[in-house]
């Protein structure tokens, strides 16, 4: 009996083999005129290429996998990754083509991992265009009333200072944790109304915690894996937002007050607003959440390694916000004029967002047959646009592997770096991201200046992290400003 189980096992996992290679062939040989489809290798049955592409690899480069079938087939090939047969695109053009044709000829497609995660009301997961529209303009409503209204610059300035004054006496900090922790408080300052400490807080940043381990794992779900853990934080996280909404929609006192006078946008939009449901409405501030936590801290953590590397640019930024110092009263906070004349800071932002590369790829799938350029992608097939590759291609870009801010004196840079990707699904917090960073390095660069303890490299995994968190020491800068 013992001794058959193998042989079972084998036949089995033979058979699922078997199938898989069919599948594998009658998209290679039948359904397809393959004379038109870029070249490429799908790899081995079931798991394709997947390994090859997952392998992580340093921001500033494309990784091997890349590197090596683009030279071999172009830079738009073939490929086979878990299951789907996928158009890998390297190209500047195509990728712009995929992003602006959402919905009309493809349309988000995210792995069913990452759906289960995000959950289906997710506005990156929904597909329908018209619901994409409706939960977008809400979302997209919520994020600019913070970002105009001036208590929240006010928060993002005391947040910087008693950031910094957190500092005072430490020589040494493992910087990518304070930006996590940073980023998400001024989350919950913002979307909540919470403050930093309290313990409804504090247990909604370690589940947070858990679900993005699990959210870059392999998506297994065993009740001790990573990925297990994370639907259950996922649970956890939706429970608590709900019961937060709840408070506030029962809720009386004399804040809650002042906020619906002031057309809070959280009480407008979130409370009152009965187009969606409540299911919906949690769903909307576990996004929010979660997009605008790990970039943001991300764009931090790639701000200080990247300038602790480029004297050069660090002298020139420092000389910008002492100038926007100086006009200052002492103490004074920072608000919107100010943050329209950090022209040179928004240079050092959008070359550390080419070379950083916080979002290496999208998911799509083609839902119609298209000819694009001389290429074919079929109905149905999974399309990657690679963002990080335009950003690194030498034929767009002089020495790409170098920071230097200056090359965005160009306007003709813009049009060829996409961090926040494009079309109907445009990022629409880059521009929240941008001011967080700025009035960031604005009170790092006037308080501190740091050099790195440790050689590292930031790396996609494909999720942008330093391995060893940004070990970094810190001196108290003597130049007096007022
Ligand atoms: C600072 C660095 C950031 C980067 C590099 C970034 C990058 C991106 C990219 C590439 C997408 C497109 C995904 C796709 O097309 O499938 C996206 C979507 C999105 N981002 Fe960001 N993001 C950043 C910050 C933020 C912030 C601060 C927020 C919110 C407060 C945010 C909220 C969102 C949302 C809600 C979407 C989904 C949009 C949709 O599908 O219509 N992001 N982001
Ligand atoms: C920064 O990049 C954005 C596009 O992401 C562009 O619109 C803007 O002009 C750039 N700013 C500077 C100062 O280069």
């Amino acid at each position: 009996m013992i001794l058959l189980l193998p042989v079972i096992l084998a036949l089995l996992f033979g058979t699922v083999i078997l199938v898989f290679m069919f599948h594998h062939l009658f998209f290679l040989v039948y359904k397809h005129d393959t004379k038109t489809l870029p070249g490429g290798n799908m790899g081995f049955p079931f798991v394709g290429e997947a390994f090859g592409f997952f392998t992580p690899h340093k921001s500033l480069s494309i990784g091997n996998f890349l590197q090596q079938r683009c030279s071999r087939y172009g830079e738009v090939f073939k490929s086979y990754i878990f299951g789907s047969p996928t158009i890998i695109s390297c190209d500047l053009e195509l990728n712009k083509f995929v992003l602006q044709k959402e919905g009309k000829l493809f349309q988000s497609s995210y792995p069913k991992p990452i759906r289960d995660i995000l959950g289906k009301h997710s506005l990156m997961i929904v597909t329908d265009v018209e619901r994409h529209k409706k939960l977008r303009r809400i979302e997209v409503g919520l994020i600019n009333k913070f970002s105009s209204t001036l208590n929240f610059l006010g928060d993002i300035d005391k947040l910087c200072i008693s950031l910094m004054e957190s500092w005072r006496g430490n020589q040494l900090i493992l910087f990518s944790k304070q930006a996590k922790q940073f980023s998400f408080n001024l989350m919950l300052m913002n979307l909540l109304d919470m403050q930093p400490g309290e313990p409804l807080g504090l247990q909604l940043l370690e589940d947070f915690l858990t679900f993005m381990k699990g959210f870059v794992s392999i998506p297994i779900n065993l009740p001790w894996t990573p990925y297990a853990k994370a639907v259950k934080a996922r649970t956890r996280i939706s429970s608590t937002l709900k019961q937060i909404l709840n408070e506030w929609k029962n809720r009386k006192d004399v804040q809650v007050q002042n906020r619906q006078q002031k057309g809070d946008p959280f009480d407008e939009i979130l409370v009152k607003e009965d187009l969606i449901s409540d299911v919906e409405k949690v769903s909307i501030l576990l996004d929010l959440l979660l997009a605008g936590y790990e970039t943001t801290s991300g764009l931090l953590s790639l701000l200080v390694y990247f300038l602790a590397q480029s004297p050069q640019a660090l002298q020139t930024l420092k000389d910008e916000h002492l100038a926007i110092r100086k006009k200052k009263k002492e103490g004074e906070p920072l608000n919107w004029e100010d943050y329209k004349q950090m022209e040179f800071t928004t240079m050092v932002i959008n070359e550390t967002l080419r070379c950083g590369n916080l979002v290496k790829f999208v998911h799509r799938e083609a839902i119609k047959d298209v000819k694009f350029k001389g290429y074919h992608i079929p109905a149905g097939w999974k399309v990657l646009p690679i963002l990080s590759a335009v950003h690194l291609e030498p034929s767009l870009h002089e020495n790409p592997s170098e920071f230097n801010p200056w090359r965005w004196t160009d306007p003709a840079t813009s049009k060829k770096v996409v961090p926040f990707g494009g079309g109907s699904r445009l990022c629409p917090g880059s521009e929240l991201g941008k001011l967080e960073a700025s009035f960031f390095l604005h009170y790092l660069l006037l308080n501190y200046r740091w050099t790195m303890k440790e050689e590292e490299y930031p790396m996609l995994y494909p999720y942008m992290d330093f391995p060893k968190g940004l070990l970094i020491a810190l001196e108290t800068e003597t130049t007096n400003v007022n």
